[in-house]
């Protein structure tokens, strides 16, 4: 019998302050497993305090002493390993760590390592003073060390972002990795040390209903048949696209499909927000009827945003629901609309009004298939990019900066790297908060209280979605900036990354764009308009509309006691030339 050693043992790693100790020590009581800290066993040992290791013996003795150490730690089974910051960094012991167990890694920012570790110290006065906060700019000096790091961590199995999460938050995360992961690892130990985990899952989405990968890669539609079968997927496929994407995509991914040996049919609809209706979801159940569709047959929705809505909501009602893939083909769809369930259709009253929460067996993004996307539609879709960054991760948001070029030209592998971890960010979102009733989707809605109000004041005919977002979230900053919340620097940064990336960031630059060669629309924006809109806007919760705001680049906060008079000056401000 095949042993699967990824299951022996969870080790958790990570620059130190990260909390890897705390947290392996919770992950062990919770699932009833042994703990170890390296670390603590080699003082243990030693007799005498890591600094002094480093002190009398060297460093270099300190790292003999750790892969000993380590090398012990990996005879052990069902133990929550807590490793040095640094331990990784040596091959020998990463080799021996991946054979032998998950890891996971825990992140922070600088700042918060910088924090917790002095906080520490403050606590815990007369023990010895940590190395790195006994120099003269100890920030700079985690910078520095940590980034030589950051290429070691990156081939952890799973990485999770403390800032802002308790110990309990975290190792809540870290069990659920762990499931997920030893789900999706492959069954066999070489192929597990030769490739790792399936090297195209971005991420896993998991919710109460439904857990599953999100795929994202160059080309990778050329392996949509062959991840559905090792989803347990078999029968007929039928695919729904709208006109567009049909004629590009559509023969390819049946060739793929029907190589797998899925039978495939084909239902195209037109392009366009109107077809996201009743009246088309008749037209699939009708054709599903016709072709005597049965409960464990699968839908793909392959296209944009509104290929996946419409398509999935027809998954969820038709006999009850069924299984269906997401085949995200726009910007949007891949880092937003394809992940978390959120399916549905307009009504003639609202758009969105009817729909239900009902989750994907799988995701499947293949960046090429933006190389065919209208450049405006790109451009959009980089603000909800933009705003994954924006809200929980200033290390993307340095990553889109440095890259804004590259990212433009659709470079591939920057590229799938952007969306991955875009993805990645609304899968963690989503998967803590399914449907939308704990509050921390919310912060997903960053900028979209001034973008509603835009789009809904303009019957939704002048801006694309991500371009009101764009000037939405400006208008966040701005505000966050007068309550105290943001720096004016902040605000600046987050507007020049928006325009590198062709974004509209006030209605003036939006109607100047319009002039350079958009179409030209009707539809002019008043004031009064937009905040009657924004009122209207389903994130009003009783008088007050619930702000989500910046409190630093990659931090958001949410507020619903932002003065009336404060917004309207913000408009202003967007507004006036
Ligand atoms: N469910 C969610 O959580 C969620 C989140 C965000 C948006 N949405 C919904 O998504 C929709 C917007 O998504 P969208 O921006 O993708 O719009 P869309 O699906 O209408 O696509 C935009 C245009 O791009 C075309 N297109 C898509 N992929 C293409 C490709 N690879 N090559 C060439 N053309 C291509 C489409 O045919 C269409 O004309 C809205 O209905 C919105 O409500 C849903
Ligand atoms: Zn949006």
């Amino acid at each position: 019998m095949k042993v699967d050693r990824r299951i022996t043992n969870l080790i958790i790693t990570g620059f130190s302050g990260t909390g890897k100790s705390l947290v392996a020590k919770e992950v062990a009581l919770r699932l009833n497993w042994d703990f170890l800290d390296t670390d603590d066993e080699i003082v243990k040992q030693a007799g005498k305090p890591i600094a002094e290791i480093f002190r009398q013996d060297g460093e270099g003795r300190f790292r003999e002493l750790e892969r000993e150490m380590i090398r012990k730690a990996c005879q052990q089974r069902h133990t929550v390993i807590s490793i040095g910051g640094g331990a990784i960094v040596d091959p020998q012991n990463y080799e021996l760590l991946a054979k032998t167990g998950l890891i996971v890694c825990l992140e922070a920012k600088p700042e918060t390592i910088y924090e917790r570790l002095f906080r520490e110290a403050a606590c815990n006065p007369g023990t010895e003073i940590r190395p790195l906060l006994a120099v003269d700019n100890p920030l700079e000096r985690i910078r520095q060390l940590k980034a030589s790091r950051q290429s070691y961590y990156a081939k952890a199995d799973w990485t999770i972002h403390t800032d802002g999460l308790s110990v309990n938050e975290v190792a809540e995360e870290v069990i659920r990795a762990s499931r997920l992961l030893r789900r999706y690892a492959p069954r066999n130990d070489r192929e597990k040390v030769q490739s790792g985990i399936d090297k195209d899952i971005a991420c896993l989405v998991e919710t109460t209903t439904q857990s599953y990968p999100v795929f994202v890669g160059y080309g990778l539609l050329d392996k949509l048949g062959e991840k559905m079968k090792k989803a347990a997927l078999s029968g007929t496929a039928t695919i729904i696209s709208d006109e567009n994407v049909f004629s590009l995509y559509v023969s390819k991914a049946e060739g793929v499909l029907k190589s797998a040996g899925f039978a495939v049919n084909s239902f195209v609809v037109p392009a366009g927000e109107e077809t996201k209706s009743i009246d088309y979801a008749i037209k699939i159940y009708d054709f599903l009827v016709e072709h005597r569709t049965e409960r464990d047959d699968i839908i793909i929705a392959l296209g944009g945003g509104m290929v996946g809505d419409l398509a999935g909501f027809v998954a969820a009602t038709f006999l009850r629901g069924m299984p269906w893939i997401q085949v995200p083909t726009s910007l949007v769809a891949m880092v937003d609309a394809s992940i978390g369930g959120k399916v549905g259709i307009n009504h003639p009253e609202g758009k969105n009004l009817i729909g239900a929460f009902y989750q994907p067996n799988l995701v499947l993004a293949d960046c090429q298939t933006l190389t065919t996307l209208h450049q405006r539609e790109l451009t959009s879709g980089w603000a909800e990019v933009i705003k994954h960054g924006l809200i929980l991760d200033e290390e993307f948001v340095q990553f889109l900066e440095s890259n804004v070029d590259k990212l433009t030209k659709l470079e591939p592998e920057l590229l799938t790297r952007a969306i991955a971890r875009s993805a990645a960010i609304k899968a963690q979102v989503v998967s803590q908060d399914e449907k939308e009733k704990e509050g921390k989707r919310t912060i997903l809605n960053y900028g979209h209280t001034i973008a509603h109000g835009l789009e809904a004041a303009t019957q939704y005919k002048r801006f694309l979605h991500g371009e009101a977002v764009a000037i939405g979230m400006v208008g966040a900053a701005k505000l966050s900036q007068r309550l105290g919340l943001l720096s004016s620097a902040a605000v600046e940064r987050q507007q020049s990354l928006l325009q590198k990336f062709g974004l509209p960031t006030s209605l003036r630059a939006e109607a100047a764009s319009q002039r350079r060669g958009r179409k030209r629309s009707n539809f002019k924006l008043s004031l009064a308009g937009i905040t009657r809109a924004m009122e209207l806007d389903k994130k009003v919760r009783g008088k007050s509309i619930r702000w989500v705001l910046l409190q630093d680049i990659g931090e958001a906060v949410i507020r619903n006691d932002v003065p009336q008079q404060d917004v309207l000056a913000v408009l202003r401000e967007l507004a006036e030339p």
